[in-house]
């Protein structure tokens, strides 16, 4: 791992108290008025099944998916954040880093429907992960990979990937630990995409219902390769 992939596995063992209130108080305007209704409607359309929830925090969005009628496992890398979705149940959350999936991607079990990174994939090397992913998923099944609008989270730096820096500011809540986190581009998410052999079936983008911009990018991908 390098210091900035430590530097943001750390913040989210010691965020993980703030970033489940601000979740479950519904904090964050941009998941309020659109994102998470976004991601449940997107994968809820194409019919249950199984689904694997990647980097599932709090338990959130496995717990509206199973009351969707899915069968869903969540995953995190935060052990506490794993026990605070224990504690509310739903679904079936265990403790698994991209780092232990990547080493033994059995322990993901059996293929999954629908596997969901929401806001997720915060790293800079995910194409490894993302080919892990399509590897588990069934014949028809769907990779949802939602992240902030990469127009909307540029701020005034260049638009060019590299990794920036998430304070929690606008958050509200004491997070105690500022995140590292790898900016990138709409062409170089899709260029990790097509690289971890997935294709782009659908590209919805959730905008602020006052304001019209962009708050997110949702890829919906199938597998390319076998
Ligand atoms: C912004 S939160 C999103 C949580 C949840 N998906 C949601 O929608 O509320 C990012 C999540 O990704 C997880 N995560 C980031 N890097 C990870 C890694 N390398 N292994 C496992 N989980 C990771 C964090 O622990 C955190 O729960």
């Amino acid at each position: 791992m390098t210091e900035n992939e430590q530097q943001l596995a750390h913040s989210w063992a010691t965020n993980a108290g703030a970033w489940t209130q601000a979740v479950r108080d519904g904090a964050i305007e941009s998941r309020r008025l659109a994102t998470d209704a976004a991601i449940v409607e997107a994968v809820a359309a194409r019919g249950a099944g199984r689904a694997l929830d990647v980097g599932c925090g709090e338990g959130w969005l496995a717990r509206a998916l199973a009351e969707r009628g899915f069968e869903v496992v969540g995953v995190d890398g935060s052990p506490p954040l794993i026990a605070g979705a224990q504690a509310l149940g739903g679904a079936t959350f265990h403790v698994l880093s991209y780092e232990d999936i990547l080493a033994a991607p059995a322990k993901l079990g059996s293929p999954y429907d629908a596997i969901i990174c929401n806001f997720s994939l915060l790293g800079e090397a995910i194409t490894p992960l993302l080919a892990a992913l399509r590897a588990s998923l069934t014949s028809g099944g769907r990779l949802y990979v939602q992240t902030v609008h990469p127009f909307a989270a540029g701020g005034d730096a260049p638009y060019r990937d590299g990794w920036r820096t998430e304070t929690f500011d606008s958050f509200g809540g004491a997070f105690p630990t500022p995140m590292p986190w790898y900016f990138r581009t709409v062409g170089a998410w899709l260029a990790a995409l097509r690289d971890a052999g997935l294709i782009v079936d659908e590209c919805l983008e959730p905008t602020h219902p006052a304001t019209g911009h962009p708050l997110s990018l949702l890829l919906i991908s199938r597998a390319s390769l076998p």
